[in-house]
């Protein structure tokens, strides 16, 4: 059942497209508290409440006991001391054995979540300006209050195939030989590549939708050498556009008036990478229609895929805040500047990017009215990606498009997926990556993944190893680094053909990878859940942080601690696990429930698959479109019979249908050993453990 409740005057966000009617009784479970223009929502937490959802945001999955805000915000140091990230995905779930009710507010402005942060035994929601649509779903199970919230907020967009695939990044790829030296490398060691992305180096003067062609001088060229090695190419595009008269984009916006305001209706001027910048009004539909027009020229040239970036929107400074900075440093001049003055022009300097009194100064458009930025703040990154998706699909229909965005509100999760943000070469921001997939499932972004390898900082060997092992199994499997951090391509590594190995795993795995996503795509389910959704009597997997459910058979449990040679591992029941060096090398060890200790080298990595199920296992291949989906081993423990629900299609047509990418896999013990049976396929059962091997 879910209910919605109006508070204030509430925006529409476009978070829900068919909401349901608002309640004219009072909510129920939460009590509220008005102080001036906000308003609190108070709920009771017992000693045992767990509390799931939120999206991106820093800590455990289970998210009690911090103090979290909905603030789409540039913040490239992610430790657990920040309180938002480039996010705001406001769906929480409340669990204990009294009481299971999921909730929702809906609310584009600044929210603050105390879970249990000031006191222990209450969680406080609080809305700063009240103005507000709260959902409340109670189903029977956790996995029916998420499912309902899916359904809610509109089915989770799908990628194309290639998308799968292993992509390499880095800022700094400065011209069209730093781009072919790269996929040189992959191929030439046989390392598997898909795509590889271009960052802002691609750019005129960091001008959206050009191409400095002294750098870049035929991209479309560059693009069609690429395709011919099975690789795309996917260019950023960023929020600002810079001031420029002369420069296409800019002129046309403020032609147009399609830029954000200040007060006084004259452009809103921020600074981003090209200095002082305006910031299209993504709220307005003809400015979405505007800007996700410009992307045609890219597809044109043959590009298939995007990210859009610094879209919360990044501000670095606005010129009267800078000027002010620089006033005070200027009076600072020539002083004997001691602890005080030393602490307050730095933070002055610090408070610079990301200030909210700059956001204030900002104006956009909604439904005809000019309303102040901060109200709608966490909506922009959500509808630039719209105008993107819409752009894209308006301009070549029968395609679908790779595009991810760094900032989202949820809604965003049906134009495209995220990528976690800046994160830092931390064996933390490896589990973190961890512990957001199903964060960020929930919220419905199910192509998502992290910065392997970390972006901010200088990598270490082991740590991209066992990041890369995590990274296999994330839709989003990018390798992505920062101008200044150290190179971390793979083939920069000693132990390159370990790392190698891995990703071969990905392309194994990618019949199952892309048939799990897109059933949960297609059914409002999780590919990522904690043990607790599937588990919810076992007290001891409902605690458990550093494991999560993958699909509907496996569960992963990946290393996050240099230099472990293994880690603990709780089975919530008997598994098979697959300790994978490569994709032609593995143990297969039948586990019973229970607590273990494994170990696991380097180069090792597993994947425990529930008894009782098989999965489709297949030949790796250098490139997404090279893997045979109909030429398949199984892998998994059978007891007498298993069935797997195989999705596959095309990879790239835009209309997908459940029912007809489905192909179920019959296997089944014989006499002389296990047969298995599954329309057009050729499969192979020997890999298959039977139950003789019980531990
Ligand atoms: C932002 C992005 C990062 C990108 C950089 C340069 O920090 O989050 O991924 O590399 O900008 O464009």
């Amino acid at each position: 059942m879910i209910r919605r409740y109006d508070y204030g005057s509430p925006i529409e966000t476009g978070a829900i497209p068919c909401p349901p009617p608002a309640q004219k009784d009072t909510m129920p479970y939460f009590s509220l508290h008005r102080a001036g223009a906000s308003l609190s929502f108070s709920l009771p937490l017992s000693k045992d409440t767990f509390i799931f959802g939120l999206g991106e945001t820093v800590r455990g999955i289970n998210k009690r006991g911090h103090l979290y805000r909905s603030w789409n915000s540039d913040d490239g140091a992610h430790s657990e001391d920040k309180h938002a990230l480039y996010a705001s995905h406001n769906f929480l779930i409340f669990w204990d054995c009294a009481q299971l009710l999921g909730v929702f507010f809906d609310d584009p402005g600044f929210v603050e979540f105390d879970l249990g942060y000031s006191h222990a035994n209450e969680a406080v929601i609080t809305s700063k300006n009240g103005d507000l649509r709260v959902y409340l779903i109670e189903e029977e199970s956790l996995l029916a209050v998420t499912r309902a919230f899916r359904k809610l907020i509109g089915r989770s967009y799908l990628p194309p195939k290639w998308a799968f695939g292993y992509l390499q990044s880095r800022w700094g790829y400065a011209s069209e030989q730093d781009v072919l030296n790269v996929v040189r490398e992959h191929r030439s060691r046989d390392i598997p590549l898909d795509g590889v992305c271009m960052d802002i180096d691609y750019m005129d003067g960091y001008r959206d939708f050009t191409v400095d062609t002294s750098r870049f001088p035929d991209l479309a060229a560059l693009a069609a050498t690429l395709h011919d090695e099975h690789i795309q190419l996917i260019p950023i595009i960023d929020a600002g556009i810079k001031q420029e008269e002369g420069y296409r984009i800019c002129d046309e916006g403020l032609a147009n008036n399609y830029f954000c305001t200040q007060e006084n209706g004259q452009p809103f001027v921020g600074a981003v990478w090209p200095g002082r910048s305006y910031f299209p009004d993504f709220l307005k539909e003809d400015v979405r229609a505007w800007f996700g027009a410009q992307y045609a020229s890219f597809l044109d040239a043959g590009i298939e895929g995007f990210w859009n970036d610094m879209n919360e929107p990044a501000l670095f400074y606005s010129p009267s805040g800078l000027a002010a900075a620089i006033d005070e440093a200027e009076a600072l001049r020539g002083k004997n500047v001691g602890i005080e003055d030393f602490f307050r022009i730095r933070r002055v300097f610090d408070q610079l990017a990301g200030n909210p009194n700059d956001y204030a100064c900002m104006y956009q458009c909604v439904g005809g009215h000019r309303i102040r930025h901060d109200r709608v703040h966490n909506l922009y990154g959500m509808n630039m990606t719209r105008a993107a998706s819409e752009g894209m699909q308006r301009h070549a229909p029968s395609r679908r498009h790779l595009l991810f965005t760094r900032s989202s509100y949820i809604g965003a999760h049906r134009y495209g997926g995220v990528w976690q943000g800046d994160n830092a070469s931390w064996w933390s921001h490896l589990l973190l990556n961890l512990k957001m997939m199903p964060s960020l499932n929930m919220c419905g972004f199910l192509y998502t993944g992290a910065d392997i390898g970390g972006f901010n900082c200088d990598t270490t060997e082991d740590l991209l190893l066992r990041w890369l092992q995590l990274g296999i199994f994330t839709p989003l499997m990018r390798n992505h680094a920062s101008y200044d951090a150290r190179n971390q391509e793979i083939y920069r590594f000693d132990s390159w053909q370990a790392m190698r190995n891995v990703v071969t795993l990905r392309y194994a795995l990618l019949p199952f990878l892309y048939s799990e996503f897109m059933k949960c795509a297609l059914t409002d389910a999780c590919m990522f859940r904690p043990l607790a959704f599937d588990y919810p009597q076992d007290p001891t997997a409902c605690r458990i942080e550093d494991q999560v459910l993958l699909g509907e058979a496996c569960m992963i449990a990946p290393v996050y601690e240099q230099n472990a040679r293994g880690r603990h591992v709780y089975l919530p029941e008997d598994m098979l696990m697959l300790r994978m060096r490569s994709a032609g090398d593995y143990d297969r060890v039948p586990m019973a429930k229970g607590h273990h200790w494994i170990e696991l080298e380097l180069d090792e990595c597993p994947l425990f698959i529930r008894r009782g199920h098989v999965i489709p296992w297949a030949h790796a291949a250098q490139w997404v479109d090279a893997v045979d989906s109909r030429n398949l081993a199984l892998q998994g423990w059978l007891d007498d019979q298993a069935i797997y629900a195989l999705y596959d299609d095309d990879g790239y047509a835009p209309d997908v249908e459940l029912s007809k990418g489905l192909t179920l896999i019959h296997v089944h013990r014989t006499k002389d050993g296990v047969c298995a049976t599954g329309d057009g396929l050729t499969l192979n059962t020997k890999l298959i453990v039977c139950d003789e091997a019980a531990p």
